[in-house]
C-alpha cells in the first residue's frame, strides 16, 4: 500500500508570530496545510494520508479539513512527535496500526508548509521508492555553497555541480525507514533531524528525484509573502 504522511508537528517559531503554527496560516483563500493537503488528493494511487499534528492543534485541523475539504475517508489527523522524525514514526505505527505491516509499503512524507507540491513529484516519489527503497526530492543548488567550520571564516567551497537544495517528498519502503530509526542512539536520534540522512549515515542509497524551484519551504514572513506571490501567479496562469 502507498501512504501519505504530513509533516504538521512543528510550531513554527522561525516564523516570529504566536498565535498559530504557520502551517494554518492563511495563503489565498484557505490555510497552507490545505492546499498541501488538496495536491496529495489529487493522487489516487494513494491508499490514505496520515496528517502529524502537534498535540495542541488537533481539534482545529480536523475541523480546518472538515471546512475547506470535507467529510473525507482518506485523510487521518493524528499526534505529531517531538521533532520531525519522531512524526514520521507516529505516522507509521498509525498506519500500521489500521493497515498492518507489509513489505510493499511506502510512505511519500512532506512538509506541511511546502503547498506548491506538483502531483508529477509526488508520482515520482512514489516510483523511485517502490524501486529503490528510499528517494529525496532535490533540486540543483543555483548559488554557489560555502562551508564555514567555525562561522567566521570559510573552510571550503564545493563543486556548484555536486550540490543539490533538498526538497521534500521524502519516500521510503516503511519497513525500511523503521528498521534505520529504531536502531538509532537517542544520541542520534537528537542529531538526525533529516530522515534521508538517516539513509545516508547508515549507507543505503537515497536515490534523487528532480523537484521543483516553486515547491518552496514557507519558513519566514518573507517566505508567506512569496509564496503568496506564487498563487496570484498561479490563478493569472
Ligand atoms: N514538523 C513536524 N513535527 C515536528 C517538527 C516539525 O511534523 N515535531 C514539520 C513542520 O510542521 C513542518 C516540517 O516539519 O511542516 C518542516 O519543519 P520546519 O519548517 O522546521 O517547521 P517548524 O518546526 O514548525 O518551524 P521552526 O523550525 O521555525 O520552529
Amino acid at each position: 500500500m502507498i501512504f501519505g504522511g504530513i509533516l504538521a508537528g512543528g510550531t513554527g517559531t522561525r516564523m516570529n508570530i504566536v498565535n498559530m503554527p504557520k502551517q494554518f496560516l492563511m495563503l489565498g483563500e484557505k490555510p497552507i496545510i490545505i492546499h498541501t493537503l488538496e495536491k496529495f488528493l489529487l493522487c489516487n494511487r494513494l491508499d490514505k494520508i496520515y496528517v502529524g499534528v502537534h498535540k495542541d492543534w488537533l481539534t482545529y485541523c480536523q475541523e480546518l479539513v472538515e471546512k475547506y475539504i470535507g467529510h473525507c475517508e482518506k485523510i487521518k489527523i493524528i499526534q505529531g512527535g517531538q521533532d520531525r522524525n519522531a512524526t514520521i514514526m507516529n505516522i507509521i505505527e498509525s498506519l500500521e496500526e489500521e493497515f498492518g505491516t507489509s513489505e510493499e509499503n511506502i510512505i511519500v512524507t512532506h512538509d506541511a508548509v511546502r503547498p506548491f507540491i506538483s502531483l508529477k513529484v509526488i508520482e515520482e516519489n512514489i516510483d523511485s521508492a517502490f524501486q529503490y527503497g528510499a528517494c529525496d526530492t532535490v533540486i540543483p543548488a543555483t548559488d554557489t555553497i560555502v562551508v564555514s567550520e567555525d562561522t567566521k571564516v570559510i573552510s571550503g567551497i564545493p563543486e556548484r555541480s555536486q550540490m543539490y537544495q533538498g526538497q521534500t517528498p521524502q519516500s521510503f519502503k516503511v519497513n525500511l525507514l523503521k528498521k534505520m530509526y529504531t536502531d538509532l542512539t537517542e544520541e542520534e536520534k537528537n542529531i538526525l533531524t533529516d530522515a534521508c540522512k538517516i539513509c545516508v549515515i547508515r549507507k543505503v542509497p537515497v536515490h534523487l528525484v528532480e523537484g521543483d524551484s516553486l515547491n518552496i519551504k514557507i519558513t519566514t514572513i518573507t517566505d508567506l509573502s512569496i509564496a503568496n506571490a506564487i498563487m496570484r501567479g498561479e490563478k493569472t496562469e
